[in-house]
This record gives C-alpha cells, structure tokens and sequence, in this order.
C-alpha cells in the first residue's frame, strides 16, 4: 500500500486528496492545523493518520518528521497554501504580509522536503510534489497585481527546478501542479473547476510522472505550463 503525506488535508483539495487516496487504498499521513476542527477530514474512512502541523512553524515540522522517520512516503503533497491579502493593486502591498505568504507557499515546501527526503527516498514511488498556482507563471502574467502570491507561486516554482537536479541522485521525481481555479474557499464560488475534477485530473498527472518529468510545471490536466 503506498502511503502519501499532505499538507493542508482539513478542507479544500487538501481534503479532496485524502478522499481520493484513501478511497484508493493509500495510507494517507494528513496534516493540518487543527485536528480537533477536522471533522469532515475525521469522518473519511481509510487508512488515515491525522498529525496536527502549522507548516509555518518549521520545528513542528522537524518534529513530525522524527515523529513520522520509520514512514516510507511514497508522495509527499505539499498542499497548504494561502493567498495573502486580497488588496493586491500595484501601491496596496502589505509587506509583513507577503513575508508570512512566503513563508507558507514558498518556505514551508523546502523544510517540508528537507525534513522528509528521506522517508521519501525509502519508498517505491519517490515523489515529491507542490501545488502551485499558473499565476506563478511568468510568462503566461498578462493582467499584472497580486504581487505576493504571484511571487510566491514563481519562487516555489524555482525551488522545484532545484530539487529535480538535487534528489536526482535519490531517484526522487519533483514537479510543480497548477490545480485550475478550483472551487475551494480559496478559488471561491465563481471558479470553473469542481475540486474532485481538479484532485481526479492531479492524481493522474502525479501517477504518470518519471524521471524525465522531473521539475517541470503541469496543468491539473496534464498539459505542461511554461515558466
Ligand atoms: N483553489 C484554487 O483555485 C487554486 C488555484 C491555484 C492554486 N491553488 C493552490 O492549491 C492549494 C490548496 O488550495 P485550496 O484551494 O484547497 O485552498 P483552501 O480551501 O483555502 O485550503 C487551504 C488549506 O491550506 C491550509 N493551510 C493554510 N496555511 C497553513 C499553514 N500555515 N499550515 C498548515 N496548513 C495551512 C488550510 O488550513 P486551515 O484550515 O488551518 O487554514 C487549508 O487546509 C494551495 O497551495 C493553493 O495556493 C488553489
């Protein structure tokens, strides 16, 4: 049985990916915030390990990895994301702000791979793998604003490409997945993409990727984005 961790798994995709690994017989380590709030995390039947994680605070997540070090994982989903302020015009940037953005979409990714690699190198599939947003696309940028999580998505995006040249020799495969605007609190209620779609459509991008794959930036679809 492959066991994959996430983060974020109380609500939203985060929640949509522990139904779908669990229902496919994943063992699936979900992490979030608030345990005792989980209820709909805490009802999904399976074979489910809920661990509390702030992914901002990076001892705690020193702390679940010595917890979790026998785990062979075999995908880590690093899920949790937020989208900062949404006054996000050119002179309305709340820097304070797009540092604790930074930190949670860009920073927490990196310590959540430095904590875990090598649970992930012991396991059969070896993959790590970042929501991010097309909005960190930079050549597809063609309406301007949201500097903080625009900025925030393109930095995860970089940390990405870096980690399939650096766990290459770990036989780890790495890549970055935009999941559509998808009706989650975050996407809000005018988004296009039915979360189920969107984690359906992800979880065959993820079951398809190799080596070669490594480090690249797809569509929930599978199409490739350019950076
Ligand atoms: N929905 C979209 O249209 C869309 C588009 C592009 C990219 N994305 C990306 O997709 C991912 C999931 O987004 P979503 O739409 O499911 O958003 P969501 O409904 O707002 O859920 C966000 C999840 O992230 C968790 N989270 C936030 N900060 C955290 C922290 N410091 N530590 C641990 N968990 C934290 C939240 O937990 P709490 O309940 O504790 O806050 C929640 O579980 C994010 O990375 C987002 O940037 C979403």
């Amino acid at each position: 049985m492959p066991t994959a961790l996430i983060t974020g798994a109380n609500r939203g995709l985060g929640l949509e990916f522990t139904r779908q690994y669990a229902a496919d017989g994943w063992k699936v380590l979900a992490t979030c915030r608030d345990p005792e709030a989980a209820t709909a995390l805490k009802s999904i039947k399976g074979e489910i390990q809920v661990l509390p994680l702030d992914v901002a605070d990076f001892l705690a997540i020193e702390t679940v990895s010595r917890i979790l070090a026998k785990e062979k994982i075999d995908l880590l989903l690093n899920n949790a994301g937020v989208i900062g302020p949404l006054q996000w015009a050119f002179g309305d940037t709340d820097y304070n702000a797009w540092a604790e953005v930074f930190r949670i979409n860009t920073q927490a990714p990196l310590k959540m791979t430095e904590c875990f690699v090598d649970q992930v190198a012991s396991s059969d599939k070896k993959l790590i793998v970042s929501i991010t947003s097309r909005l960190g696309s930079i050549s597809s940028n063609d309406s301007g604003e949201q500097y903080t999580y625009r900025s925030s998505k393109a930095a995860l995006n970089m940390v990405h490409k870096s980690l399939s040249i650096d766990l290459a020799e770990k036989g780890i495969t790495t890549a970055v997945i935009h999941p559509g605007w998808a009706k989650t609190d975050m996407g809000g209620a005018n988004a296009t993409v039915d979360p189920v779609d969107s984690v359906s459509g992800i979880r065959k991008v993820i079951d398809g990727l190799n080596s070669a794959d490594s480090g690249k930036f797809f569509n929930y679809d599978g199409a490739p984005i350019d950076w």
